[in-house]
């Protein structure tokens, strides 16, 4: 056994699961038969285009937690503090996104000067170059001859077409102004211990703007907002490897699924696809379902003609979901919401489950970085020592995630434990947790039922 309270062990032991973990994450490349990926590849490599990389993404998990417990053990704590602010590739990737750099790199898959770049997008040469220089140094973006820029497989994220563009883009644009006020709000009388919506720190950012903007009514009437929104979560998917749901749920023991806040079908287009025999119907705000037609209209029109797949507009505050459905499903809906809403929305889920009906709730979760044995992990993944139990870095997804929900809506991501105290509020009970990395899938069904 090896003794965690020698100093040396430690640093040996996060060297070892850095290597394996490693090695595990080279092994789940090659079985796709395409090699590992390479640092100049200027495609994407076929595993980043599948919808189960939960495998990749738990070696991931370790090897980032990994290095960055030891990496900040070994290094001056002044330079890993400073390392924690001192950044900015938001800002640069936001640059990127905005000016479409990579769609212009992209006709030019040889590489482009950066001089001829900076006139192609309207901008000054010097200070296009700075950013490409910022990005290219984290592996985004390649410089093939000197002020000579291309492509490569990261930096094709950033097209504008990409999905998970559109998202850095919330990340880049609107995420920072309301970060800037969380202290102000921390301090400020009205907003300091208010867990209520419009207490959010995006709130206090947009008064000081002279803005008021209730955020999914201000979207309902926008649609160019709406449209980017939407993109985005499905870009917010591929970032989670959310889509491993659909590789790991038992989906063919199900006939009907409801999807409760579907936005256009982020979650429930790709279900139609893969499971043919289920009923499924989408329900979001009316704007958001009329949208979603058109975009399974355009996306998935086999799926339409039987009339197995349905839209009906609901207001979930408000209103209980069609009833006696076998799954009712909720991404990314209960961590947009504090307590109070979040347990209204699961109240009217319950008003519809008949006694086989079971919600599903996919959120990220939160673990506490010091775990007491045994308890409350429910089955989910533990990680080895001398890691922190949570993963720490390796889980930087879910933790910034919980804080964007904070800095947006003043909800959270919740820890198990949090998820079932709403849940018993509704009368639900938690019967099964499915690890899925970044989010986690929890089961829950009608209290008291065997
Ligand atoms: C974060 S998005 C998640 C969308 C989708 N489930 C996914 O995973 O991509 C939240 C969704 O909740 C919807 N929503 C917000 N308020 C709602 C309400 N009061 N009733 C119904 N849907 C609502 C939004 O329109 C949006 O589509």
């Amino acid at each position: 056994m090896t003794d965690f309270n020698e100093p040396e062990a430690k640093l040996e032991a996060l060297l070892d699961i850095i290597n394996s973990s490693a090695h595990q994450a080279i092994a789940e490349y090659k079985k796709t038969g395409h090699g590992v990926p390479s640092a100049d590849a200027t495609t994407f490599h076929s595993l980043d285009l599948t919808t189960d990389t939960l495998a990749l993404k738990k070696a991931i998990r370790l090897l980032e937690g990994a290095y960055h417990q030891l990496s900040s053990i070994l290094a001056p704590p002044q330079h890993t503090v400073m390392n924690l602010v001192f950044n900015y590739n938001w800002a640069c990737t936001g640059v990127a996104f905005r000016a479409r750099l990579a769609d212009v790199l992209h006709q030019h898959p040889e590489g482009l000067s950066v001089d001829k770049l900076a006139e192609a997008v309207n901008l000054d040469k010097v200070k296009t170059a700075r950013v490409l220089r910022a990005l290219t140094l984290m592996g985004c973006f390649k410089e093939v001859e000197r002020d000579i820029f291309a492509n490569n497989r990261l930096s094709l994220i950033l097209k504008s077409a990409n999905n998970v563009g559109c998202y850095t883009k919330l990340h880049s644009q609107d995420g920072p102004k309301f970060a800037e006020v969380v202290y102000e709000t921390m301090i400020d009388e009205e907003f300091s211990r208010s867990h209520e919506l419009d207490k959010a720190p995006r709130v206090c950012a947009f008064r000081k703007e002279g803005m008021k903007d209730p955020y999914y009514e201000a979207m309902e009437n926008n649609q160019e907002k709406r449209d980017v929104f939407h993109k985005a979560m499905l870009g917010q998917s591929e970032v989670l490897g959310a889509s491993a749901v659909l590789h790991h749920y038992p989906w063919n023991d199900i006939s009907s699924v409801m999807d409760v806040g579907s936005g256009i079908g982020t979650f429930s287009t790709p279900l139609a696809k893969m499971f043919p025999h289920l009923r499924i119907i989408n329900q979001d705000l009316p704007k958001v379902m009329a949208q979603a037609q058109n975009a399974w209209e355009k996306n998935a029109p086999e799926t339409l003609l039987d009339g197995r797949v349905e839209f009906i507009p609901i207001n979930f505050l408000e209103d209980a979901p069609v009833v006696g459905k076998d799954v009712y499903y909720l991404r990314h809906i209960l961590h947009n919401w504090p307590d109070a809403e979040a347990t209204t929305i699961l109240r009217n889920i319950r008003k519809a489950m008949g006694p086989n009906s079971r919600v599903l709730i996919h959120d990220c979760v939160m673990f506490h970085t010091l775990q007491r044995p045994g308890v409350g992990t429910k089955g989910s993944s533990v990680a080895p020592e001398p890691m922190l139990p949570n993963f720490g870095a390796g889980s930087h997804n879910t933790y910034q995630t919980d804080l964007t929900m904070w800095f947006a809506f003043n909800s959270k991501e919740r820890t198990l434990e949090e998820l079932e105290i709403i849940g018993a509020a509704a009368g639900l009970a938690l019967t099964q947790v499915y690890d899925l990395v970044d989010t986690m899938l929890i089961e829950f069904r009608i209290a008291g039922q065997s």
